[in-house]
């Protein structure tokens, strides 16, 4: 049986900065550290805020599975608390899928969205059941195995080639993450919803940034993104893979901050 309400949660979170909220939401299986290069890069025009995702970071608990609406119900009580009515919501990859998850829940809240090397689709069974896979992994074997294998698809061959301590600190930062909210959040994405319907009615200003060299998912999830939501920019930065905003600062936050301008 499902559960019936999650019990809130203090999101850990740092933030940066002043003025207009801009939430930043990181991937799986990542946490807050994700974002140093915005918190840094971007809190000279916004108030940024880096929360992790319930059971990443430094949290102890999380449930078995937690889902994107979970996720989407923890930032909204974190921008409550904070005294945020509406934020700018930007997220990469599992945490696109949560920012989408936060537009259907709470349209009033969000001022614009940044979807980052994400995609608006569900899993496909075959999907799932890696998915599955993965989250009886890091239960039975713990999460540095994972950390191995995913951390080089993370990032382009190019971003490795240029800047290979980079691959070390993606390692880490997985390797470091608990078991227990690998696997829900594995189970979480598994169980998403499909948001392509609601792409053509989305009526706040979307940014869409991905990387050419994203093999995990690839521009074209981006392209046929930007295709349906009416009020929308895509900037696919060269060369670069699955974490654009680590792998390209410059090119990331020169978008993200041309965005900001217009939806201020
Ligand atoms: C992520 O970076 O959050 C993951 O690649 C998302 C996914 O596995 O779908």
């Amino acid at each position: 049986m499902g559960r019936l309400y999650l019990v809130p949660y203090p999101m850990n979170h740092t933030e940066q900065g002043q003025g207009l909220p801009l939430i930043l939401i990181h991937g799986f299986p990542h946490d807050h550290t994700l974002w140093e290069p915005q918190l840094d890069g971007l809190s000279d025009v916004a108030r940024v805020i880096a929360p992790d995702l319930r059971g990443f970071g430094n949290a102890e608990e999380v449930p078995e599975t937690m889902t994107m609406d979970d996720y989407a119900t923890d930032i909204k009580a974190l921008l409550d608390e904070l005294g945020i009515a509406k934020a700018v919501v930007c997220g990469l990859s599992m945490g696109g899928y949560v920012a989408l998850a936060f537009l259907a829940r709470y349209p009033e809240a969000t001022q614009g969205l940044i979807l980052c090397n994400t995609r608006a689709g569900a899993d496909t069974e075959q999907a799932r059941e890696g998915r599955y896979a993965t989250a009886r992994k890091a239960i039975d074997e713990g999460v540095a195995g994972i950390a191995e294998s995913m951390a080089p698809k993370m990032l382009a061959e190019a971003t490795i080639a240029k800047r290979p301590e980079m691959l070390n600190t993606v390692r880490t930062l997985i390797a470091r993450q608990s078991p227990a909210a690998v696997a829900a959040a594995a189970q979480g994405m598994a169980v998403r919803l499909d948001r392509t319907p609601m792409l053509s009615s989305i009526s706040v200003p979307v940014l869409i940034i991905t990387g050419s060299a994203d093999t995990l998912i690839p521009p074209s999830e981006s392209e046929a993104m930007a295709a349906m939501i009416p009020d929308s920019g895509l900037i696919v930065i060269p060369d670069v893979g699955h974490l654009s905003n680590l792998e390209d600062p410059e090119a990331f936050n020169g978008a993200v901050r041309k965005f900001l301008g217009r939806v201020a």
